[in-house]
C-alpha cells in the first residue's frame, strides 16, 4: 500500500510517522490531513512541507465530504488514523471535544473508508483503553477495555466502532494499542517534554500524588516503525500491543531529566493528584514481535538521552510552541494543584 491517508499528521507521533515513511519510502505518498488544533503545528514538518510525496490538507476528520475527496482524488489505499485530541487532563476538564474528534471523527472515516473501498484501516489507539493495572501482571490484545478517563473511554469507543465496521461491512482494519511514547516533537503538556522545558527554565516540577504511577516508555521512532510494520505484513482485523518493557515509575524519570540536564531534585513539587489517575500501563508486546518480526530499536537509557539533547538543541521549537495559549492552559492546568 502506497498511497496513504495520514490523519493527525502535523501532531507528535503523526509528524514523527509521516517524517519517516517520506525519508525511508521513497515510492511512498503521504495526504496529511491536520486540524492544526494546539496540538497540531507545521514546525514539525519545516523540512517536508514542500517533499514531492506529501501533501499537507487543512482540515477535520469529522468532515465527511472532505475526506471522501481525498480519497478518491488521491486513490488512496490506506488510512492511518492518528487524528485525536490526546491528553488525559484536557479531557477531564473538557470531555466534548474528545468524543467529537475521537469518536465522530474516526466514524466519519470510517463511512468514507467502507464507501470508497479503502484496503485498510489502521486505528492508531493506546493501552490506555484497557485501564489500570495493579503490581502485577501486563495488557495483552485479549485484555478486556476498562477505560477510565474521558480521553480512554473515546478511543476505546472508537475502537469498538472499527472493530464493528470490521464485522458489519467487512471493512479491512487493524488496531494498533501503544504505551507512552516520548521522542522529539511532542507538546510540553506531556509528562516528558514538560519536565524537560521546566528543569532547563528552573521552574518547578509538578508531580502528581506520590509520583509512583507507572508508565511503560516507547520512543516514538519505535512506535512508527511498529506501525509501519502492522501497515504492510498484518492480516486484517488483527489487533496488536506496540511497547518495549520499558516500565518506570514518574519520579525515576523526572530525576534522570534533572541529572541529565544538570539541576537540582529540590526543582521536584509534588501536587494534587489526576483524578482517575491509573496506576500503572505495561504492555505485552509478544505478539507484534513474534508474528511481525517488529522490535524497538533503542533502550530508554538511548531513547531519553536522544529525547533531551534534541529539546536542548531545538530551543527555538520549544520558545514557539509555549508562547501564547501554553501560557493560559499552564496557569489554568496548575493554578490550584
Ligand atoms: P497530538 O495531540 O500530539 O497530535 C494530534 C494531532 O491530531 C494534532 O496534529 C491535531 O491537530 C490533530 N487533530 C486533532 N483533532 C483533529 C481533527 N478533528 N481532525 C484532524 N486533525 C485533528 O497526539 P499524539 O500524541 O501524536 O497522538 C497521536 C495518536 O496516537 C492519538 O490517536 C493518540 O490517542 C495515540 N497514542 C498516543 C500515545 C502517546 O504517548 N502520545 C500513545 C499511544 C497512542
Ligand atoms: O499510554 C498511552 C497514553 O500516554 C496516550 O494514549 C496518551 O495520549 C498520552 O497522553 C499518554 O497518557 P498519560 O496520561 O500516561 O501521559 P502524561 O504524559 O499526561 O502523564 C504521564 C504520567 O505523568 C502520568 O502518571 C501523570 C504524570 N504527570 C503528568 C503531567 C503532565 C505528572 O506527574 N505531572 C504532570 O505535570
Amino acid at each position: 500500500m502506497r498511497r496513504l491517508l495520514v490523519t493527525g499528521g502535523a501532531g507528535f507521533i503523526g509528524s514523527n510517522f509521516v517524517r519517516m515513511v517520506l525519508s525511508e519510502h521513497p515510492d511512498c505518498l503521504v495526504v496529511n490531513l491536520d486540524k492544526l488544533t494546539y496540538a497540531g503545528n507545521l514546525e514539525n514538518l519545516t523540512e517536508f512541507m514542500s517533499h514531492k510525496n506529501h501533501r499537507f490538507v487543512h482540515g477535520d476528520i469529522c468532515d465527511g465530504p472532505l475526506v471522501t475527496r481525498l480519497l478518491d482524488e488521491y486513490r488512496i489505499e490506506a488510512i492511518v488514523n492518528f487524528a485525536a485530541e490526546s491528553h488525559v487532563d484536557r479531557s477531564i476538564t473538557g470531555p466534548k471535544i474528545f468524543i467529537d474528534s475521537n469518536v465522530g471523527g474516526t466514524l466519519t472515516l470510517l463511512e468514507a473508508a467502507r464507501d470508497m473501498k479503502v484496503e485498510r484501516f489502521l486505528q492508531v489507539s493506546t493501552d490506555e483503553v484497557y485501564g489500570s493495572l495493579g503490581s502485577e501482571g501486563m495488557f495483552t490484545e485479549r485484555t478486556p477495555l476498562s477505560p477510565n478517563s474521558p480521553y480512554s473511554a473515546s478511543k476505546a469507543s472508537a475502537d469498538h466502532f472499527v472493530q464493528a465496521f470490521g464485522r458489519t461491512w467487512g471493512l479491512p482494519y487493524n488496531i494498533t494499542r501503544c504505551s507512552n511514547n516520548y521522542g522529539p516533537y511532542q507538546f510540553p503538556e506531556k509528562l516528558i517534554p514538560l519536565m524537560i522545558h521546566n528543569a532547563i527554565h528552573d521552574k518547578e516540577l509538578p508531580v502528581y500524588g506520590d509520583g509512583l504511577y507507572v508508565r511503560d516508555w516507547l520512543y516514538v521512532y519505535d512506535h512508527c516503525t511498529a506501525i509501519w510494520c502492522v501497515l504492510r505484513n498484518a492480516p486484517p482485523g488483527e489487533v496488536y500491543n506496540i511497547g518495549g518493557c520499558n516500565e518506570k515509575p514518574n519520579l525515576e524519570v523526572i530525576r534522570l531529566i534533572l541529572r541529565h540536564v544538570g539541576k537540582p531534585e529540590t526543582l521536584i513539587r509534588h501536587v494534587k493528584d489526576r483524578p482517575g489517575h491509573d496506576r500503572r500501563y505495561a504492555i505485552d508486546a509478544s505478539k507484534i514481535m513474534r508474528e511481525l518480526g517488529w522490535k524497538p530499536s533503542v533502550t530508554f537509557e538511548e531513547g531519553i538521552a536522544k529525547t533531551i539533547d534534541w529539546y536542548l538543541a531545538n530551543d527555538q521549537w520549544l520558545a514557539h510552541v509555549v508562547s501564547g495559549d501554553y501560557q493560559n492552559y499552564y496557569r489554568t492546568m496548575y493554578a490550584n494543584r
